[in-house]
């Protein structure tokens, strides 16, 4: 569907509007509706369902979101957490530098410095895209981060937390004194992140506030022993950088074993990273043409990382591959810089006596862009009928219940309904309309499975049976009211990782 399309069918059904609607909209932000906020919960539980699945040393917490300055200081935040903004000194416009670059340079202006991104603006003579103007100013680093006056004096700074990460990295004493004592250990954050992004655009692809779902696995990288036969023969959509330098867009099949063949990739991290690739084949069920693992090369690669590979879906509405999530090796960055900063030693002490400092991979995955991407790739049309086929697991409302003729059947479809909340099935009940209009709204909601109550229901041998639909092949059937949250129930859980 065309973005256009996509995102006005997405308002229309209250999935998400601009925040702030009311006054012309907060560029950037975006509320999500009674159908997008139940998405995107079901999105984060599934999220958490698979990766804390990998390991019960692997642990959730829920953190403050704000940061004190020192915190920022000793991240790097402070310093390296910017893009390159052009000012058009005519119209005094503020633009992201890959906006103006984005015809001469798709590729993006990562690994540029604002010497090289002026040169690339002189070489082509490009213009202001607002005045049209070619009075670009020279290109400066714009920080990202959010400043807050903290306190009552206003005089302490603080800064919204630029990513979820920080606050594990802040958390891991701790942890690690309440724990097992034991490496490796994962905290995992599901929390907002907020950016002053000089450009956002495409709703939720460039959101000044959002939401990640962030896995930290702390480990020795001495001794980080994984059952990696269970990866090893899984192959893996990777455009590895030799390959993107020779000009390749598509990416190779390579199996899990020959990645980590001598010289090549770390057995932790592709294990890990052949983990995130099943969760987006397998749980969010993107189709598998559309997904690549972007190697990002030393030059591209965020400021604290040793190895990057994005997770990145074809999307039709935004034109091409877009980056949902990430798999970052960011080595002993984190607990090094907060030792400094904090003067408290972050190193841990084995039960072997080996004084170590953690290394870290994390896992980080955008959770709003992937809503915006499960409704790229699984809503369509299909003649008349409009179709989410989402996974049951993922759909904002599993099951309609409808009353066929209001009059008569409401009472026992009502009680239907609550009897499947009850029961832990969220059901919603529906009489408006024809049941042909019923389905459509359903479909059109991701709804997998409507169940309709009728004269047989409340009457004869088929008593106590409603009509169950599939969304998908549409096909109906008989079954007994008693049996339906049984039998639903199961479809419902998202998937864990498969057991050795
Ligand atoms: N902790 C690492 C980190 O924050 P990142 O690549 O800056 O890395 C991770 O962000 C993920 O967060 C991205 O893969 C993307 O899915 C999401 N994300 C980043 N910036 C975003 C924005 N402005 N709007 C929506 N999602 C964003």
């Amino acid at each position: 569907m065309k973005y256009d399309e996509l995102f006005a069918l997405l308002r229309r059904r209250g999935v998400l509007w601009p925040s702030a609607e009311i006054y012309g909209g907060a560029q950037g932000l975006y509320d999500y509706g009674p159908l997008g906020a139940a998405l995107k919960r079901r999105v984060e539980e599934a999220w958490a369902a698979w990766f804390l699945g990998l390991s019960p040393d692997y642990h959730r917490i829920e953190p403050a979101e704000i940061l004190p300055e020192a915190v920022v200081r000793a991240s790097g935040h402070l310093e390296n957490f910017t893009d390159p903004e052009i000012v058009c000194e005519q119209c005094h416009a503020a633009f992201r530098a890959d906006t103006i670059l984005e015809k001469v340079r798709p590729e993006g202006v990562d690994g540029l410095t604002p010497t090289e991104i002026a040169e690339v603006v002189s070489t082509h003579q490009l213009r202001c895209p607002n005045c049209g103007s070619r009075a670009l100013g020279v290109p400066r680093a714009f920080n990202m981060m959010f400043g807050v006056d903290f306190g009552v004096t206003g005089r302490e700074r603080a800064y919204l937390q630029p990513e979820t990460a920080q606050a594990s990295y802040l958390s891991f004493a701790r942890m690690w004194d309440v724990g097992r004592k034991a490496l490796p250990l994962g905290i995992a954050v599901v929390g907002k992140a907020y950016r002053n992004e000089i450009a956002p655009r495409q709703v939720l692809f460039r959101m000044r506030a959002f939401t990640q779902a962030e896995l930290q696995i702390f480990f020795d990288p001495a001794h980080f022993d994984l059952p990696f036969d269970r990866v090893r023969d899984e192959s893996l959509p990777v455009l590895r950088v030799p390959r993107r330098e020779a000009g390749e867009e598509s990416p190779e099949w390579v199996r899990a074993s020959e990645l980590v063949a001598p010289g090549g990739l770390p057995e932790f991290y592709v294990y890990h990273l052949a983990h995130t690739y099943r969760f987006y084949r397998d749980v969010l069920k993107y189709p598998i043409d559309r997904i690549r693992l972007f190697e990002k090369s030393d030059a591209e690669r965020a400021f604290y990382n040793r190895i990057q590979f994005d997770v990145e879906v074809q999307l039709d509405s935004l034109h091409g591959f877009k980056e949902l999530g990430a798999v970052h090796y960011r080595g002993d960055y984190d607990l090094g810089r907060h030792s400094q900063g904090s003067g408290r030693d972050l190193s841990v002490t084995l039960t072997s006596g080996e004084k170590v400092l953690p290394h870290v991979l994390e896992l980080t995955f955008g959770v709003d862009r992937n809503v915006w991407a499960l409704a790229d790739t699984h809503l369509s049309k299909d003649g008349e009928r409009t179709v989410w086929r989402l996974p049951p697991y993922l759909a904002p409302v599993p099951v309609g219940v409808f009353p066929l003729m209001p009059k008569h059947h409401s009472e026992y479809a009502l009680r239907l309904a609550d009897d499947l909340e009850r029961a832990g099935v969220a059901a919603r009940f529906d009489d408006a309309g024809t049941i042909g209009k019923r389905y459509a709204r359903m479909d059109e909601a991701g709804t997998p499975y409507c169940v309709t109550v009728d004269g047989q229901t409340l009457d004869g041998d088929a008593r106590d049976t409603v009509t169950l639909r599939d969304r998908d092949s549409k096909a109906q059937e008989r079954v007994r009211a008693a049996d339906l949250a049984g039998r639903l129930g199961p479809t419902l859980r998202p998937p864990r990782p498969p057991r050795a």
